[in-house]
């Protein structure tokens, strides 16, 4: 795992969108994992940014988003997919076609989670995954307690989650209990993964994720596992680490080429 400590938002929405413009221009049509939540905001403003005035291009781009409540009518302005449309995918050229969540309001919830699951393999899998991170140390909707093995299903939210979110929606009593997200398992199969985390919030999920053991108490963890992941951090969110400078002295001495 890298850890990377920057001095604010726009620095490390730079640095992520330089990946994923590395990545596009590697392979134009790459899978993108698209997060939801304030965290990859400024991500893709810069990459929407990069379209309108260089031309980035997207339109043999593929994207899966990680998550989505249950239950919430087509077109609520927080559902997952609603808010991938206004925030990205309506800013850059990729295809409405090729966004695909998981199905909130489907009928038959396990199905819909295993043609999900079907969906992302048969694209070839996620080429970059983005992340946030909840005060609860959850990456997608995996809670504390998840299944470092699962796979796309339906989870409650804890309470702690419902009231972070409630900012989204008027109150805390509108935000649904359940959500569907692809499992920790899957996350683990995207071939990079990158982790925003910002905010004084999020100083002891990062201390968890980063250097605490593996364990489903903090599902972020897990990315331990994972052979490459990088972790974009605030100078507050990396507030509590206790390997901060090896981390910095190691990011400045990095050879450039290396990238991400
Ligand atoms: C959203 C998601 C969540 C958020 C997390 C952090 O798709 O998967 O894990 O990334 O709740 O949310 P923010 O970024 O709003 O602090």
């Amino acid at each position: 795992m890298e850890v990377v400590i920057l001095p604010g938002g726009k620095p490390i929405a730079a640095l992520a969108a330089d990946a994923i413009e590395a990545l596009l221009r590697r392979k134009p049509d790459a899978v993108l994992g698209l997060a939801t939540g304030s965290s990859p905001l400024p991500v893709y403003e810069e990459l929407a940014q990069r379209h309108e005035r260089g031309g980035l291009d997207f339109s043999r781009v593929r994207a899966f988003t990680l998550d989505e409540y249950v239950g919430l009518p087509a077109g609520h302005p927080e559902a997952y997919r609603e808010v991938i449309r206004r925030e990205f995918t309506d800013r850059v050229n990729i295809s409405p076609d090729n966004v695909r969540g998981p199905d909130g309001q489907a009928a038959d919830i396990p199905a819909a989670c295993r043609t999900y699951e079907d969906a992302i393999r048969d694209a070839g899998g996620v080429d970059l995954q983005l992340l946030g991170l909840g005060t609860d140390g959850h990456i997608g909707f995996n809670e504390p307690g998840s299944s470092l093995a699962s796979r796309t299903r339906i989870k409650t939210l804890i309470e702690q989650t419902r009231r972070d979110n409630a900012r989204f929606f008027g109150s805390l009593a509108e935000v649904p209990h359940h959500v569907l997200t692809q499992g920790l398992g899957t996350i683990l199969e995207a071939r990079h993964v990158i982790l925003i985390a910002t905010g004084a919030q999020k100083a002891q999920a990062v201390r968890d994720l980063a250097e605490g053991p593996v364990a489903a108490i903090c599902p972020a963890s897990v990315l331990q596992l994972h052979p490459h992941a990088t972790v974009l951090l605030d100078e507050a969110a990396a507030s509590s680490l206790r390997l901060a400078d090896f981390y910095r002295h190691s990011y400045d001495g990095k050879p450039r080429w290396q990238g991400l």
